[in-house]
């Protein structure tokens, strides 16, 4: 006997444009494509085109956290690729219904947790072996504290990929050096490590709160406790935990390198310029 319940296309269409207005635009196993093919919908195979070879054909027995999933392509992704698990964290309930639906056409299942990536971090103690961090650093009020605490919580690899924003060179330059004031001027090259903070909205979208330069990127990979293994498009890195921290159970907190044994000191007597508050000063009272 033949699938009775089997969908027409019809439906398909019908229940995909009930769920709304989708980011992802993709094609389901039916045909149908979430998308209308208009921005500011995006295309996310040409991003997994770029990262997909960083991770293996065979996932099988590996779990996956997808931060900001969205409508799930790259979730999708990794569970047709045979990963156990993949847990995906989206906050709004759109989206996450969507990640469900999308899910289900495939035949295949997600953990759909309808939450915001700070909360969730900051109070799980689970580790994932791949960690997926696509699109969502900088609509974050405190990015790096994410970007710190999934390191701690990646297994085998990290995908970051985040919107940045011209600097000149990439990679920035060496800064294996410690600095100290005489380097300020240094400090404000274009092509040093900045974050920009956007106070106002931007692109209409009131989430969009600090752009790295292309050039911070990689300096804050590594700070992280991660290695760069490769950077295959300028926004987008592929890393490895350097130095594995293990699970994380002190009191769920995020900064569990301090007050642990081999944990870092503090560096003794720190320089300070007496006059460079009065100069300052002055600077301010001449220009009002
Ligand atoms: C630019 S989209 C990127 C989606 C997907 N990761 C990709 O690369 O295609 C940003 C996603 O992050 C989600 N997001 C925004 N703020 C978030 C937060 N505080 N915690 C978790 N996800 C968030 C948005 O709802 C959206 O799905």
């Amino acid at each position: 006997m033949g699938d009775t319940t089997k969908k027409t296309r019809a439906e398909i269409e019908r229940e995909v444009r009930d769920l709304g207005w989708w980011y992802q635009d993709f094609d389901l196993p039916s045909g149908v494509r979430t998308g209308t093919g208009q921005e500011p919908s995006y295309r996310p195979e040409e991003r997994w085109a770029v990262f997909a070879p960083h991770v293996p054909e065979d996932l099988s027995g590996k779990s996956v956290l997808d931060v900001g999933g969205n409508a799930g392509y790259f979730s999708i992704q990794m569970k047709l690729r045979g990963a156990d698990r993949c847990v995906l964290v989206e906050p709004y309930r759109e989206f996450a219904a969507q990640a469900g639906y999308a899910a289900a056409e495939f035949g295949v299942e997600l953990e759909v947790v309808n939450e915001d990536v700070h909360t969730y971090c900051l109070t799980t103690e689970e580790r994932f072996d791949y960690v997926l961090f696509l699109g969502l650093f900088y609509h974050l009020k405190y990015p790096v504290l994410v970007l710190d605490r999934l390191a701690e919580m990646t297994k085998d690899r990290i995908v970051f990929h985040s919107y940045s924003v011209e600097a000149e060179g990439v990679s920035g330059r060496d800064l294996e050096r410690d600095l100290d004031r005489a380097d300020d001027a240094e400090i404000d090259q274009s092509d040093f490590p900045a974050m920009k903070f956007i106070e106002r909205r931007y692109n209409d979208d009131p989430t969009n709160w600090w752009f790295p330069t292309h050039t911070a990127l990689e300096p804050m990979i590594r700070s992280a406790g991660l290695k760069v293994v490769a950077r295959p498009h300028t926004q987008l890195i592929v890393a490895e935990p350097e130095h594995p921290l293990g699970k994380v159970v002190y009191s769920k907190l995020v900064f569990p390198k301090y007050a642990k044994p081999g944990g870092p000191v503090h560096p003794g007597p720190q320089q300070v310029d007496p006059e460079l508050w009065q100069k300052l000063l002055q600077g301010r009272d001449q220009e009002s």
